[in-house]
């Protein structure tokens, strides 16, 4: 029913602090008051939304489209479980439902066509008896200007996986694609066409924001940026490698709050007819098959915004 992710909202003491962040990372931005709202170049919509609060970041909502049916089939599963619709968080955001999911986080649903993506020229690679490139260069032009292409998925803690997993399968009608073993992760996609995940939750011992990740065109792009942002003198947090859960090259970096942000790249993708069923991984196989660091950092999955409050 959900058919995708449209924009996570964080609550930030400094609106100055996160545009600087975001615009090294690549996106644009527009100011409203005591708010920002981020996206990439193409993108018809605000695909993450700095909120000034004052106080230290926390999750604020996260906004999710759907169609007509979907959403009429939403509003009756949320009525049969009572669950409370609510208002908006502030005036000239997306109608539609506002509600709270089993953690509490904030969660809105509205109708809204789903924007196509740009396809981009396949690329030319040459490799054992494949030459695809013949009589030209294959590395990128020096002056390239990576930018990320679409806000893909993000990734929420939570102290209780399995309710979590069962509210947005059973209520948002989102899928389950894969876990990590012994609860410790989850990762839903839409239902839909959909990459393998759009939405995932790590075990915690409370709810929080643990990461946001944007599509890149290919791995030289993702590390001439990852690259441009650590030139602005933000922190490297993990990467760049491959994911086994969602297959990904990923990189990821500390924002000013030290909550992650990640570039992607080389999702798995599912289609609404395919059967996927579910995979179950072992912490490190879904973790990685290789990063050029080594395993995650010990923070990694530490939850900073449950240490602040
Ligand atoms: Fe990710």
């Amino acid at each position: 029913m959900v058919l995708a992710l449209k924009h996570l909202a964080l609550g930030v003491p400094d609106l100055k602090v996160g545009a600087d962040f975001y615009t090294a990372f690549g996106l644009n931005m527009k100011e409203t008051g005591d708010r920002i709202g981020f996206r990439c170049d193409d993108r018809e919509h605000d695909e993450i939304v700095l909120i000034e609060t004052g106080k230290n970041r926390k999750f604020n909502h996260i906004a999710f489209a759907t169609d007509a049916e979907g959403f009429a089939k939403i509003q009756q599963n949320l009525k049969a479980r009572d669950v409370e619709l609510l208002d908006p968080p502030f005036p000239d955001t997306y109608d539609g439902l506002w509600f709270r999911d089993p953690d509490g986080n904030l969660v809105n649903v509205h109708v809204a066509p789903i924007q196509a993506r740009t396809k981009e020229p396949e690329p030319e690679v040459n490799r054992p008896g494949v030459m695809n490139r013949k009589n030209a260069h294959g590395c990128p032009p020096f002056d390239m200007d990576p930018r990320p292409r679409r806000f893909g998925h993000m990734i929420l803690f939570t102290p209780n996986i399995l309710s979590q997993t069962e509210f947005y399968t059973e209520v948002l009608g989102m899928k389950l694609s894969a876990r990590i073993v012994g609860d410790y992760a989850a990762f839903l996609r839409a239902a839909g066409d959909s990459d393998h995940h759009v939405l995932g939750f790590l075990s915690s011992p409370a709810p929080g924001f643990h990461h946001a990740s944007f599509e890149m065109s290919s791995i030289d792009e993702a590390e001439v940026a990852a690259q441009r942002v650590f030139g602005k003198g933000y922190k490297h947090a993990w990467g760049p490698g491959r994911h086994g859960v969602g297959s990904n090259y990923f990189h990821y970096f500390r924002d000013p709050w030290n909550g992650l942000t990640e570039y992607f790249f080389d999702i798995d993708y599912v289609t609404a007819d395919y059967d996927w069923g579910v995979d179950d991984f072992t912490k490190k196989e879904g973790m990685f098959l290789w990063s050029a660091d080594g395993p995650p950092p010990k923070d990694f999955g530490q939850n900073y915004e449950a240490d602040e409050h």
